[in-house]
């Protein structure tokens, strides 16, 4: 080692200078430490890098890094809970908010499974209990793991926290002998209470809600600390069971309590949705007094082969509702009317307000929809409000419902300035100034400047990054917009290229940025590379194309299943016909807007070229119709025409899918099942000239068991 200067003759520039080689040293004998168990430096001079690094901080405060060694923890950084992928998905629920969703949820269900209005069909009502979920796993009556939800597919292993509730048994018998359970950890009023005073006391900081202080308590890596705090659990539901439970989801409860678990005695079964909403209004009127929080009440089917039938969406069940309860109100003022350009060029306006309290979470703005809805008309043009518009000064009541951005529910107009003033929408884009318009019949203004407008582009980039889109590790809105910034990355395939151009030997480049260190620079450049790798699906959704959710773009990569066969097809389309356009129309859930969005965007010049920029660095994987096994319809494109007798239409298509079938609307060569029912017609006819199978609906029924 050279010789060093003492620390108490450093100079400001030679300090900062000092920390960063400090900083460097000691993360390269980390790396060689922890990572690749092979050691450069002794102990000791790692202990002299860590005292001389400390001193100086001491000295200088402000120039102490933001990566500074001193915040690491001698021991290697616990990478925190091991993950587990759930056997059965942990979902979310629906949300219903008024009686009218709750009777549209239940004729929804009547509808698919085909049950007439004069038929009894029975659910379960039980209070939504506001923790967070947990599976727990016995085999052969023993608890062997306890999963939190996570994304819903993979979530964090806490079994030793678990194994500290009182609610939670270490061992059952008489159930299966591979058992999940299912519910809800909660913290109750008064033991939230007591922790917060008990933290107080400790000069730790407190929690803002008993859900938070719940999960925070139940994520500890040290089962000790779990242990004490009184953390509580509800079970509602069962994931995967080797054998039959229960024929009911009121069953399930039953034979739950009769194991020894916690059941919500609330839980009701209710023969039709007035009864559902009398008992949530029973439970909101408790409410105050059940002494924990819930959040509303959730309406499940009550027959489980009912349930079986419904099946799910992409993640949430048919056969299960939330209805929530209405949000609390505040007051507050319009302090600005701010307008935001989204990533397809939407002008969104939200209220900038006084900060004000509601429901325990401070709110600072509120949505506002559109040009429309702030002058106090919905979507039809019909008054809301009763006409009153939103302006600038207003005293308005706002709301948050859920987890959602909080909404303005009116406006007090006899507390209104006497000079106050309409409010005028903007006509040009506040962000690049191309013209923003609203075509006819649509609620919302567009900037019309494409990617010339940084809002779009940003945006973009940013819905590009996202989950369920390429979900890089360390590249969050903020970096993109930082980057973005600083001209690094301005389209999607500048990220593949970011290594290439600041990485390696210029990483002094990302480090000069607020919050980069070597080692999160190394980590993001690892995945980055990581995602080169992609699914269909994912790039699909990825790309932001107007109308093209998750779910539709995983209908399309179950269609095309791979790049090349979508990407042709799209080229094919071009002029919006042949058999490549009318295989796009046909595809279930794609409709002509849709279709013409898609297309148009893989013709234009721009986005064309940055699309192809962009493959170019990618390894995209093939998407197949999820593979059921013993399914003889997997792959197989599906036509269903004429009246079906045993199940509706709905049901029939969810069904097709759900064992790895593409149901299409139109006859084609390439369809290979028709099933007719009676009163088919012309795509019957086609199917027996193109010498497609036809199928009756019973042969159908059998087909796939
Ligand atoms: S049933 C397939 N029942 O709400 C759906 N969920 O918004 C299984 N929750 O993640 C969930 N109380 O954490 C169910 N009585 C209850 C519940 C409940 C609270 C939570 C649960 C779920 C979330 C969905």
């Amino acid at each position: 080692m050279a010789a060093q200067t003492e620390v108490g003759l450093l100079n400001k520039q030679q300090a900062i200078v000092e920390l960063e080689r400090l900083a460097k040293a000691m993360a390269q004998a980390d790396i060689a430490y922890h990572r690749n168990d092979a050691p450069e430096i002794s102990d000791a001079e790692y202990d002299a890098l860590k005292k001389r690094n400390l001193e100086i901080e001491t000295l200088f405060p402000t120039l102490k890094r933001t990566d500074s060694p001193s915040d690491k923890v001698g021991a290697p950084v616990s990478s925190g809970f091991s993950k587990v992928k759930h056997a059965v998905a942990m979902m979310s629920l629906g949300n219903a908010f008024t009686d009218d969703d709750v009777i549209e949820f239940d004729t929804r269900i009547r509808k698919f499974l085909g049950v007439a209005d004069t038929q009894v069909l029975e659910y379960t009502a039980e209070p939504k209990i506001d923790g967070l979920s947990l599976s727990l796993r016995y085999e052969e009556g023993k608890l062997v793991q306890a999963a939190t939800r996570g994304d819903g597919e993979v979530g964090e292993n806490v079994t030793p926290n678990a194994l500290t509730l009182r609610d939670i048994p270490a061992t059952i018998t008489g159930a299966p002998d591979v058992f999940e359970v299912r519910g809800e950890v909660y913290m109750s009023h008064a033991d939230f209470a007591a922790l917060n005073e008990n933290q107080l006391a400790i000069d730790a900081k407190p929690f803002a809600n008993p859900r938070n202080a719940a999960a925070g308590s139940l994520r500890q890596l040290d089962s000790e600390i779990t242990k004490s705090r009184p953390l509580r659990f509800f079970a509602y539901a069962l994931g995967e069971v080797s054998e039959h439970f229960s024929d009911t989801q009121a069953g399930i409860i039953q034979r739950l309590s009769s194991l020894g678990f916690s059941t919500n005695p609330l839980t009701q079964r209710c023969a039709a949705p007035s009864e559902l909403m009398e008992h949530y209004s029973k439970i909101e009127q408790d409410r105050a007094t059940l002494g924990y929080d819930i959040d509303g009440v959730v309406y499940k089917v009550n027959d489980l082969a009912l349930q079986a039938r419904l099946g799910f969406r992409t993640n949430t069940p048919r056969w299960a509702i939330a209805h929530k309860f209405p949000a609390e109100l505040a007051q507050t003022i319009v302090e600005d009317i701010e307008i935001q350009v989204g990533r397809t060029g939407a002008l969104s306006p939200v209220a900038r307000l006084k900060p004000v309290t509601v429901g325990g979470v401070v709110v600072s703005n509120a949505t506002l929809h559109n040009e429309d809805y702030i002058a106090g008309r919905d979507s039809f043009g019909k008054t809301i409000r009763e006409g009153r518009d939103i302006r600038i000064g207003d005293w308005v009541t706002v709301y948050r419902a859920g987890d959602v951005i909080p909404k303005i529910k009116d406006v007090d107009v006899g507390r209104r300035e006497d000079n106050s003033q309409p409010y005028v929408f903007p006509s040009i884009c506040p962000e690049c100034g191309s013209d923003a318009i609203r075509e006819e019949g649509e609620a919302v203004a567009r900037c019309t400047g494409g990617l010339i407008c940084p809002a779009q582009a940003v945006e973009k980039l940013k819905h590009f990054v996202s989950k369920a889109a390429f979900d890089i590790d360390g590249l969050g809105a903020k970096q993109i917009e930082a980057f973005y910034l600083d001209g690094w990355v301005t389209a999607p395939a500048d990220i593949f290229t970011l290594n290439e151009r600041i990485g390696s030997g210029n990483i002094q480049q990302l480090k000069n940025f607020e919050g980069w260190g070597e080692k999160s620079a190394q980590k993001l450049f690892d995945a980055i590379s990581t995602k080169q790798q992609i699914s269909l699906n994912r790039l699909i959704f990825a790309l932001g194309i107007r109308h093209v959710g998750e779910s539709t773009a995983m209908t399309l990569a179950r269609h095309y299943s791979s790049w090349s066969a979508f990407n042709d097809a799209m080229e094919n389309a071009r002029d919006h016909s042949g058999s490549d356009w009318e295989t796009l129309n046909a595809i279930d859930g794609v409709g002509g807007v849709m279709a013409a969005t898609l297309v148009d965007y893989f013709h234009e010049a721009k986005a064309r070229a940055a699309l192809l920029n962009l493959v170019r660095h990618l390894i995209i994987t093939d998407v197949e119709a999820p593979t059921v096994e013993g399914s003889m319809v997997a792959g197989k494109i599906v036509v269903f025409t004429g009246t079906l007798e045993k199940v509706t239409r709905v049901e029939a298509k969810a069904k097709a899918e759900s064992m790895g079938a593409k149901v299409s609307g139109s006859v084609s060569a390439k369809t290979d099942i028709v099933v007719a029912g009676p009163g088919a017609g012309s795509k019957r006819k086609k199917a027996e000239e193109l010498g497609v199978k036809v199928l009756s609906e019973d042969e159908w029924l059998e087909l796939i068991g």
